[in-house]
């Protein structure tokens, strides 16, 4: 393979301007929706009984006198979904108690697009980041789409704007482009398609182009690069999390365990990527625990991940670098109860450009 990659750094398009993640005209506004009443929250005996079952699933994460505090939530939150006739869509980076206790359906972001076209339900409640709650919403234009925090952004989102992405078009007449899911919808909205990190390689090499624009996460780029004929154009964003691993730091967690298997996710630096033994979007990092069981793994990734499949996975030990994504971490039970209650924060996207950015999503699920 050829690895070829031109790295676009930020600086050189002109008038490239980085505003934070609420970049896409996409907002969450008041609620038009009539709040319920909040529930009690008081840790009685019959709550303790209704959730006994859900405790025993993360009695190995979550430690018995921290219980009392989440349980009144995840019962109230429960109860709210059906009242609301609401989903809850978590990410695998979701913390056990939202991942294994209120979730309905869990995965990583493709498999949580195609949920969202799968569901039924009236109300989605994103347990993710923002762009995932976008996501959801261009897949949903007629049902109500909450985000538990508005604020739960994401360092390769905020990369990059739509207005970047016209630039970029001009400065390279007819190269298609590609953007990771990590996006807002202002810039899905100007792309050719998208692709998440299970996909990627797959959806570059769908163009049937020799040149493609790659944005925005740059070691994303760099590890598909090094899979593919196609020459790739990347740009200068990062995930905050996974760009602080280091491959000395696993070469010594190697050398501390021996016999430990290092898996890695593809936002990782190429060079963390190389002295690993596998490398995956999230949902086959966890596949790759449950299908080998090795007996001590660690994974390269954000940390919540690894309690989520450790309390699934008794037998496998877990050696765990603590790298949280602190976006992910905004959203936590009393937020998501608060979504339910007031049905707030709605994610609301202008119509015509949701009609674009809704093409590049559903052409990579399309893809099969
Ligand atoms: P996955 O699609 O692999 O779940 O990755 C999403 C993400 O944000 C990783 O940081
Ligand atoms: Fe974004 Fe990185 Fe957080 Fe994933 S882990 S949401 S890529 S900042």
């Amino acid at each position: 393979m050829s690895g070829q990659i031109h790295l676009e750094p930020r600086a050189r398009v002109p008038a490239a301007v980085l505003t934070g993640f609420d970049v896409s005209p996409a907002f969450a506004g008041p609620s038009r929706f009539k709040a319920l009443p909040m529930p009690d929250l008081t840790y009685t005996d019959e709550i303790a009984r209704l959730t006994a079952p859900l405790y025993e699933k993360v009695k190995s994460v979550i430690p018995p006198v921290e219980w009392p505090f989440h349980a009144p939530y995840v019962a109230a939150i429960n109860r709210l979904k059906r009242e609301r006739n609401a989903v809850i869509l978590a990410h695998n980076y979701q913390t056990p108690e939202i991942y294994n206790c209120v979730a309905d359906m869990v995965g990583d972001s493709l498999q949580l697009a195609r949920m969202a076209v799968a569901s039924e339900a009236d109300v989605i409640v994103q347990g993710g980041v923002h762009f995932m709650a976008e996501t959801s919403k261009l897949l949903n234009p007629h049902k109500t789409v909450l985000i538990p925090d508005s604020r739960a952004g994401c360092s390769l989102a905020s990369s990059i704007t739509g207005a970047d992405v016209r630039l970029l078009r001009q400065r390279y007449p007819g190269v298609p482009v590609v953007a990771y899911v990590n996006t807002s919808a202002d810039v899905k909205a100007e792309v050719d398609i998208c692709c998440t990190s299970s996909n990627a390689v797959k959806v570059v090499e769908s163009l049937g182009a020799d040149t493609v624009i790659f944005l925005p996460d740059q070691y994303l780029a760099r590890n598909v690069a090094r899979q593919t004929k196609v020459r790739i154009i990347g740009w200068a964003g990062s995930c905050e999390v996974h760009e602080r691993f280091t491959a000395s730091e696993l070469n010594e967690y190697r050398a501390a365990h021996p016999g430990i298997e290092i898996i890695a996710h593809p936002e990782c630096p190429p060079d963390v990527v190389d002295v690993c033994d596998f490398t995956g979007s999230t949902a086959a990092m966890i596949d790759y625990v449950q299908t080998r069981r090795p007996k001590k793994v660690l994974m390269v990734t954000e940390c919540s991940m690894a309690d989520n499949v450790a309390a699934e996975t008794p037998g496998v030990e877990f050696v765990r670098p603590c790298n949280l994504c602190p976006h992910m971490k905004r959203i936590t039970l009393p937020k998501i109860l608060d979504a339910l209650v007031y049905m707030r924060e709605e994610i609301i996207i202008d119509p015509a450009l949701a009609l674009r950015a809704r093409r590049s999503v559903q052409r990579m699920i399309d893809l099969r």
